[in-house]
């Protein structure tokens, strides 16, 4: 119980990234379990995976990111066939708190793409591959009453909103569809949503990295973590999937 009341007071840290100020609480508010819960189930899988350290430092997500293409969503760590994965995946956003300052701010997200596993998780010389940049996410404003997870499988009918939501994405690298080579095994495909550390409500300038491969680093396992401290940018949600060539 100790335990978990000091993570959520990390929490209420990285929430303020969605309110109007960066600066941190100075005072301890009273904590609410019930939607913190989810995060922490994101967190634990994150950690199950090794995602957490190996890509990105341990946080605490503030926010639930929904991945969703025609007929697959993922959903922490599913397989899914990188035929299904063809197309820039739908993304939602959600305030996992009940906090009401997130939902009328005007602060924009960073979605990315990375596969630490190139070309394969026991050789990862590739590694971390950057398969997608894309900045100007907002939260989904429309609220639930009741989420449900930790499958983040949000099936909106309103499919005005989610093309509104793909159109007004700044795209920094383009989405490129996860190519698992034959016989490398599965390969983490992590989505890490990050938002502007300084909490500006500004356009973000974000730098490109030069290439794909290492994210432009030069380095083994240079990546997501690297080029999002460069930009100012800190990790508020993440979901991830497995996929693997047919041919193993
Ligand atoms: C968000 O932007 C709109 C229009 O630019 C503005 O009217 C509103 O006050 C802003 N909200 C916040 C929380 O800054
Ligand atoms: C950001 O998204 C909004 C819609 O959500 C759109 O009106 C705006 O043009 C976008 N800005 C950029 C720089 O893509
Ligand atoms: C805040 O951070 C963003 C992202 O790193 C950067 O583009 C912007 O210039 C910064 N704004 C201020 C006022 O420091």
């Amino acid at each position: 119980m100790y335990l978990h009341a000091s993570i959520a007071l990390v929490s209420l840290q990285l929430l303020q990234l969605g309110g109007y100020t960066s600066a941190l609480p100075t005072e301890q508010k009273p904590l609410r379990y019930t939607k913190s819960d989810n995060v922490q189930a994101v967190r634990d899988e994150l950690k199950k995976a090794e995602i957490i350290p190996t890509v990105i430092d341990d946080f605490l997500p503030s926010l639930t990111l929904s991945v969703s293409w025609d007929k697959k969503t993922a959903s922490l760590g599913n397989t899914i066939k990188p035929k299904h994965l063809q197309d820039a995946p739908t993304i939602t956003l959600h305030d996992s708190t009940d906090s009401d300052v997130s939902t009328t701010s005007n602060i924009t997200y960073v979605i990315t793409l990375t596969d630490p596993d190139a070309p394969s998780r026991d050789n990862p010389e590739w590694s971390e591959f950057c398969h997608w940049i894309g900045a100007n996410v907002s939260l989904t404003e429309k609220t639930y009453s009741i989420l449900p997870l930790p499958i983040f499988g949000f099936q909106e009918s309103d499919t005005d909103d989610e093309e509104e939501r793909k159109t007004g994405l700044d795209t920094v690298v383009e989405y490129k569809p996860p190519g698992p080579p034959a016989k490398t095994g599965k390969h983490r495909y992590v989505f890490l949503v990050f938002g502007p550390k300084n909490g500006t409500t500004e356009k973000l300038f974000l730098s490109t990295p030069e290439e794909r491969k290492h994210w432009g680093t030069g380095e083994e396992r240079g990546g997501v973590k690297i080029w999002a401290e460069k930009n100012g940018l800190v990790p508020v949600a993440a979901n991830f999937l497995y996929a693997q060539n047919e041919k193993q």
